[in-house]
C-alpha cells in the first residue's frame, strides 16, 4: 500500500495528470473535476502519509457519524464516474429529502399558501426570489426567510426559518394529499400562548443538528452544526461517508484499500437496524421512545419489520434492501413485491412447481428453499393485506406498516 502510494505521488508530483495515462472513465471527467480530484489528491497523501491505517477506520462507518480527518468531494464528483447510480439516486425522495428554498418545487408552484387556527393567521409567500413565513395575530406580525423545506413531499414538507440568529421549525406544514397547510406533526399547540410560539417551534441546538444529518449531507462539523458546509437531501456521502480520497485514488490507481464504505459487507441484521435504522430508527432506538413512539411507530420500519413473527431479521431475503434499492425510487404498486414474498411463501398449489425449482441443476446454485407457509387466501398482492397501510393521525398519509403479519379487521394496532 504504501509502495501504491509512493508511485502516486511520482505520477501526481509531475503534473502528468494527462488523458493519456488515466482510465477511460476518467478522461470523461470534466476539467473542473479533473482539477479538483487532483487537488483532493494532494491533500489526502498528506494526510496518508502521517496516518497510514486511516483506510481502516471505513469499515466501521454508519451514517451521520462523523469522520474527522476525510473530506467531502460532493455529488457531482461522484456522478463523473459512477454515472448510472448518480442519476437515479438524484431523482429519489431521499436524495431531495431537504432542499434550500429556493429549490423546493412546492414553493415555487404554490405562490401563496394560507392556514388559519383560532387567533392566528399564516401564510407562506414564494415570488420567486425570496420565500416568506409570515404570522399574525391581527396586531402583530411575525415575518422571516424561508432558508430550507424539509421533505419531497411524498407526504410533507416542512419550512425551516431564521429569526434573530436561531433556527425554528414552522408550526404548519404542507401536504400533498391535502394540497395545502396543516399543522406540523406534533406541533399543533392549541390555543398557542404567544405570537411567537404560534409561529414556529425553536429547534437551535442537537435538534437542528439532528434534522440536518438526517435529511443531508456533511453540515455536521466536530458535532456542530455549519450550514454552509450542508449538501442538501440524503447523497452518496452520507451513506458511503467523506468521498474526498476515494474519488482522488480512483482516478490515478484504484489500489487495495477503496477509501469508502459499502455497506454489502454488513450482516443483514446491522444493515437494516443500524445502517438504514440510523434515519429509519431501528430497534434499539425505539425501545428507548417513551410508548414506543405509539403509533408514530409505524414510520419506523427497521423496528417494525424486526418484530415480525416469524420473519428473522438475520435472513438476506429480509433486508432493507431485498426490497429498496436506495439509489433508486421506491417501486409502487402491491404487485411490485410479490417475488419478495412468494421466494419463502410458494403461492397455493405451486408447491409442486416450486419443488421441482429446487432441485439443483449441474452447475448452478440450487434455488433457496422456501421456508414458510403458503396463504389460504390469495396467491397476489401480498403485501396489500400483509403490510397494511396505516394512517398516522395529522400527517394524511398511510403509511405501510412493515410488520408482516395478518392484520385481522377490527384488531388494535400492534405497537
Ligand atoms: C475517478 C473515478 C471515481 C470517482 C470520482 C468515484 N469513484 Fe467510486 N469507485 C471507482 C472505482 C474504479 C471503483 C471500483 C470498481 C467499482 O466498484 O465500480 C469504485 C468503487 C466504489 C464503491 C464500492 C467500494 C467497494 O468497497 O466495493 C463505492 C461505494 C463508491 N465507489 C462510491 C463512490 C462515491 C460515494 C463517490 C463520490 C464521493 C465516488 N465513488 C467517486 C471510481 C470512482
Ligand atoms: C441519512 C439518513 C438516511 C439513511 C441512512 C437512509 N435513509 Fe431512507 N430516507 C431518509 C429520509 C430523510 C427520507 C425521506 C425522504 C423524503 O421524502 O423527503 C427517506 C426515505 C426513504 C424511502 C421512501 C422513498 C419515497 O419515495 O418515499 C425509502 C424506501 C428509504 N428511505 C429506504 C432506505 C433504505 C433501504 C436505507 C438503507 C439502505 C435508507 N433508506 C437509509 C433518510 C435516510
Ligand atoms: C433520525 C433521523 C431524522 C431526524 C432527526 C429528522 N428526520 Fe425527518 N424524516 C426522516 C426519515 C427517515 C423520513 C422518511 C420516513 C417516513 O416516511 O416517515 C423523514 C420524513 C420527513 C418528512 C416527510 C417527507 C416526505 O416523505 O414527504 C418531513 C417533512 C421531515 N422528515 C422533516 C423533518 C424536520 C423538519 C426535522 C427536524 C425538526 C426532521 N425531519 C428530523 C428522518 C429524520
Ligand atoms: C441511502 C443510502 C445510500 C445512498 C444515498 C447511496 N448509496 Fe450506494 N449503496 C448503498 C447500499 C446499502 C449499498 C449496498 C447495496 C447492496 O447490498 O447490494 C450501496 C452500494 C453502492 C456501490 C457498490 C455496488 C456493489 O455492487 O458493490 C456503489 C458503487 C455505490 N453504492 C455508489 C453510490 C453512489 C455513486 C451514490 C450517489 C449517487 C450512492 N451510492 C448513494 C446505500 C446508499
Ligand atoms: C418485504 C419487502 C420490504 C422490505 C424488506 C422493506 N420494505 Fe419498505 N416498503 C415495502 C413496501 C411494499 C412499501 C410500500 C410501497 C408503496 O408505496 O406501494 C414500502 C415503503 C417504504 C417506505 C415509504 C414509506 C411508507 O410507509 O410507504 C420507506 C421509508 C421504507 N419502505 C423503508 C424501509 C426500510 C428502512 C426497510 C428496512 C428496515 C424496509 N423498508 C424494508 C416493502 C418492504
Ligand atoms: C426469508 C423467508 C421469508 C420471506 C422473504 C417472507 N416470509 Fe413470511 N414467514 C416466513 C416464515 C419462516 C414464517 C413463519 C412460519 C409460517 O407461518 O410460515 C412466516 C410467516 C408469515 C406470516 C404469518 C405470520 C403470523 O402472524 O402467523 C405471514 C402472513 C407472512 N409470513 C407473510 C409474508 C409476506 C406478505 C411476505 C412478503 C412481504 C413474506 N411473508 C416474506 C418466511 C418468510
Ligand atoms: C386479500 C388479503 C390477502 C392477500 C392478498 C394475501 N393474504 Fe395471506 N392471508 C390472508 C388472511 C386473512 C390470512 C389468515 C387466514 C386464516 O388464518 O384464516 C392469511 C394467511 C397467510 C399466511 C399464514 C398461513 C398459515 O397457515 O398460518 C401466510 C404465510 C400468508 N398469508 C402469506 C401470503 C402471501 C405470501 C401472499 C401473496 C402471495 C398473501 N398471503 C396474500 C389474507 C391475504
Amino acid at each position: 500500500m504504501r509502495n501504491n502510494r509512493q508511485d502516486l505521488v511520482c505520477v501526481a508530483s509531475r503534473g502528468r495528470c494527462r488523458r493519456t495515462i488515466l482510465p477511460r472513465r476518467i478522461a470523461r471527467l470534466d476539467p473542473f473535476w479533473r482539477g479538483a480530484l487532483c487537488l483532493l489528491l494532494f491533500s489526502c497523501l498528506a494526510f496518508g502519509q502521517a496516518r497510514p491505517e486511516k483506510a481502516t477506520d471505513f469499515s466501521h462507518f454508519r451514517p451521520r457519524q462523523e469522520m474527522p480527518d476525510e473530506s467531502f468531494a460532493g455529488r457531482e464528483a461522484c456522478a463523473s464516474c459512477h454515472v448510472e447510480k448518480s442519476r437515479s439516486q438524484s431523482h429519489t425522495a431521499m436524495g431531495h429529502a431537504l432542499s434550500i428554498a429556493a429549490e423546493s418545487a412546492v414553493l415555487r408552484s404554490h405562490p401563496r399558501m394560507t392556514f388559519r387556527a383560532g387567533a392566528y393567521s399564516y401564510e407562506i409567500v414564494s415570488d420567486g426570489r425570496k420565500n416568506s413565513y409570515c404570522v399574525t395575530d391581527g396586531k402583530e406580525t411575525i415575518s422571516a426567510p424561508i432558508l430550507y423545506a424539509f421533505g419531497n413531499a411524498h407526504v410533507a414538507q416542512t419550512y425551516v426559518y431564521a429569526r434573530n440568529g436561531r433556527l425554528y421549525e414552522g408550526r404548519v406544514s404542507y401536504y400533498t394529499a391535502i394540497d395545502g397547510l396543516d399543522w406540523t406533526i406534533g406541533d399543533a399547540l392549541n390555543p398557542a400562548p404567544s405570537l411567537e410560539e404560534a409561529a414556529g417551534r425553536d429547534i437551535s441546538g442537537d435538534e437542528a443538528r439532528n434534522c440536518f444529518s438526517c435529511h443531508g449531507t456533511a453540515a455536521v462539523v466536530n458535532t456542530k452544526l455549519q450550514l454552509d458546509r450542508l449538501i442538501p437531501g440524503v447523497t452518496c456521502e452520507t451513506c458511503h461517508g467523506p468521498g474526498g480520497s476515494h474519488a482522488a485514488l480512483m482516478l490515478f490507481a484504484p489500489g487495495k484499500s477503496m477509501y469508502i464504505f459499502n455497506p454489502k459487507t454488513l450482516d443483514t441484521e446491522s444493515l437494516s437496524q443500524e445502517f438504514c435504522g440510523a434515519c429509519h430508527r431501528g430497534v434499539d432506538t425505539v425501545a428507548m421512545m417513551p410508548d414506543l413512539g405509539s403509533i408514530s411507530n409505524v414510520r419506523f420500519q427497521p423496528y417494525r419489520l424486526f418484530n415480525s413473527r416469524g420473519h428473522d431479521p438475520k435472513d438476506t431475503r429480509f433486508a432493507c434492501t431485498a426490497c429498496h434499492d436506495p439509489h433508486e425510487d421506491l417501486k409502487q404498486g402491491d404487485t411490485a413485491y410479490d417475488a419478495k414474498c412468494t421466494t419463502c411463501h410458494a403461492p397455493r398449489g405451486a408447491e409442486q412447481a416450486t419443488g421441482q425449482k429446487n432441485i439443483a441443476i449441474a452447475g448452478q446454485r440450487p434455488v433457496l428453499p422456501s421456508t414458510g407457509k403458503s396463504c389460504p387466501v390469495a396467491s397476489e398482492r401480498c403485501v396489500s393485506c400483509h403490510m397494511p397501510k396505516v394512517e398516522l393521525p395529522g400527517a394524511h398519509f398511510k403509511f405501510t406498516d412493515h410488520r408482516i403479519r395478518i392484520a385481522r379487521q377490527g384488531e388494535a394496532y400492534p405497537y
